[in-house]
């Protein structure tokens, strides 16, 4: 069985698909229209609900923590212990809520089909957030579509709500939410089952290690936002799955002398604070990465999980020097990140293995790290091109280097003959030019919707002339930012 609250109601579930995701239950099973479907693949942000849940402050005190996600690309599964808001959950005692109120006095909706992820979006922004900047309101807003109103007032709304906010039916109940949400807190490995089907959700990294042992077919659900899309996109059945999410240990980040060790199961949103402090490029990369509703949901571990060749994480955790730890039973063993891709979306773990951790070398002032997104859009894109630079400049000569890329091959993958070109070189202009041609060795992308080959190529040795040109004007700050 698993159990949450919906909005303030305590709904215990066990006989469900766990192929069922929370825009499905909440329309189909529950009859709560409200959450839209607009594009079932996290891109548009209609079915946007929020999601709260405990957790420790900086106080020492529990609170609730609440989160935008995308209710298509989430199964219910992942909801044992929590706190689903949906936007039938906000309009209270006849009276519209805040938020709503903002956008009804903004002008903020026309067709209002998106209206109700915008509303959930700017719901999210206002627990978060007591007065928004505009940056930060339109970072929380870019998950989601509008075709009709255009932004403008919408974000006028933000500001509204967001500045101007007064305590809620929430602010009001959070003592009693907490202590609900402690009562239904699991105690043991959860479960959804409906004939065959099954999703199991364990507490413990020790028991995690033992269903996956006694189910090697299972298929390791994490923040969902690949693998859903296996059910919404591709219409498959996944009969057996094992949810990450609840273990705890999975879910931290811990800082040490020579390194952090990132929890598979922590999600971007969460790594944020640790890899932008070590590497400003990598939390520059994570404002680029999908949308807040993607990143609060998505993990590092699913991203390393998934194999994509596109995935953003991988090319800047491999020219970091990043490990994984992966583990199977009580054995454990620790891979350089560049040695888990093998092949297109083979890698090295076998069956019944799982990423525990992700060890990344905290910074060294001696190395210049820089990482670069190339796609069609600034936000909500995958990579066409994503480089990532670590050169150790000795005395003005290249004394160590690592440099990877994703989307040049079908892996994320080290430029070997490139590294080859610089190492022991002087740093000049006329050892990056051999370098890039070294590029051409490294690799022979494919020409696909996002880039022709040609570009992936040009782009990928342009970037390696942009690093060494931000090198030796360090106040130019394009990095990241790079888009077609
Ligand atoms: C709209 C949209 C935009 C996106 N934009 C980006 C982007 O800009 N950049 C980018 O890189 N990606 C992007 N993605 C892809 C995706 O969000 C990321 O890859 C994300 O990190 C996946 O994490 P997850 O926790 O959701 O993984 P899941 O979907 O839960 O899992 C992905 C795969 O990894 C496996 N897995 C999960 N955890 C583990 C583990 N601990 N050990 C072993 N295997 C595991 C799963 O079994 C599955 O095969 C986007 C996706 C969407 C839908
Ligand atoms: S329906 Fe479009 S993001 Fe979920
Ligand atoms: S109001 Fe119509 S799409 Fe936004």
């Amino acid at each position: 069985m698993i159990q949450f609250l919906l909005n303030q109601e305590l709904r215990s579930e066990h006989a469900l698909d766990p192929n069922l995701t929370v825009l499905e239950y909440l329309r189909e099973h529950l009859g709560k229209p409200g959450t839209k479907e607009g594009c079932a693949s996290g891109d548009c942000g209609a079915c946007t609900v929020v999601v709260g849940e405990l957790a420790t402050g900086a106080d020492g005190q529990e609170h609730l923590r609440y989160r935008s996600l995308n209710s298509c690309l989430t199964f219910v599964s992942s909801l044992h212990g929590k706190q689903l808001i949906s936007v039938e959950g906000l309009k209270h005692q006849g009276k519209l809520h805040s938020v709503q109120q903002a956008m009804v006095d903004c002008h903020g909706s026309q067709c209002g089909f998106c209206t109700p992820g915008f509303v959930m979006s700017l719901f999210a922004l206002q627990k978060n957030s007591d007065a928004p900047d505009l940056h930060q309101a339109q970072e929380a807003l870019a998950g989601n579509l509008c075709r009709c109103t255009g932004y403008r007032p919408i974000l006028a709304a933000a500001e509204q709500a967001c500045c101007q906010a007064q305590p809620d039916q929430f602010d009001t109940a959070q003592a009693q939410t907490i202590a609900r949400l402690k009562a239904i807190a699991p105690t043991e490995t959860g479960e959804l089952n409906s004939g065959d089907k099954r999703c199991l959700v364990p507490l413990t990294v020790a028991d995690l290690a033992d269903l996956y042992g006694s189910h090697p077919e299972a298929r390791l659900l994490a923040g969902g936002t690949d693998l859903a899309l296996e059910v919404t996109q591709l219409h498959k059945t996944l009969p057996v799955m094992i949810y990450v999410g609840n273990v705890a240990e999975m879910k931290r980040v811990d800082t040490f002398e020579d390194r952090l060790e990132i929890g598979a199961a922590t999600a971007l949103t969460d790594c944020y604070e640790a890899l932008s402090r070590e590497y400003p490029d990598f939390g520059e990369l994570l404002h680029r990465f999908a949308s807040l509703q993607i990143r609060n949901q998505g993990t590092l571990g699913g991203n390393i999980g998934n194999a994509s060749p596109i995935g953003d994480s991988p090319p800047l955790l491999i020219a970091l020097g990043a490990q994984i730890v992966l583990r199977r039973g009580q054995a454990t063993r620790t891979l350089a990140l560049e040695d888990y891709f093998i092949d297109y979306r083979i890698t090295a773990r076998q069956d019944s293995e799982f990423i525990e951790k992700i060890i990344v070398p905290r910074a060294n002032l001696a190395w210049a790290f820089r990482a670069y997104k190339v796609s069609k859009r600034l936000d909500d894109d995958i990579s066409a091109v994503c480089a990532a630079f670590n050169l150790r400049i000795d005395n003005g000569v290249v004394a160590e280097a690592r440099i990877a890329f994703g989307g040049m091959a079908a892996i994320p993958k080290r430029a070997l003959a490139c590294e080859t070109a610089l190492l022991g070189k002087p740093f000049s202009m006329a050892t990056i030019e051999r370098a890039c041609q070294a590029l051409a060795e490294d690799f022979t992308p494919l020409s696909d919707f996002r880039a022709s080959k040609e570009y992936r190529l040009l782009g990928a040795q342009n970037l390696l002339r942009k690093y060494f040109i931000e090198l030796q004007t360090p106040h130019i700050e394009t990095r990241v930012t790079a888009y077609v």
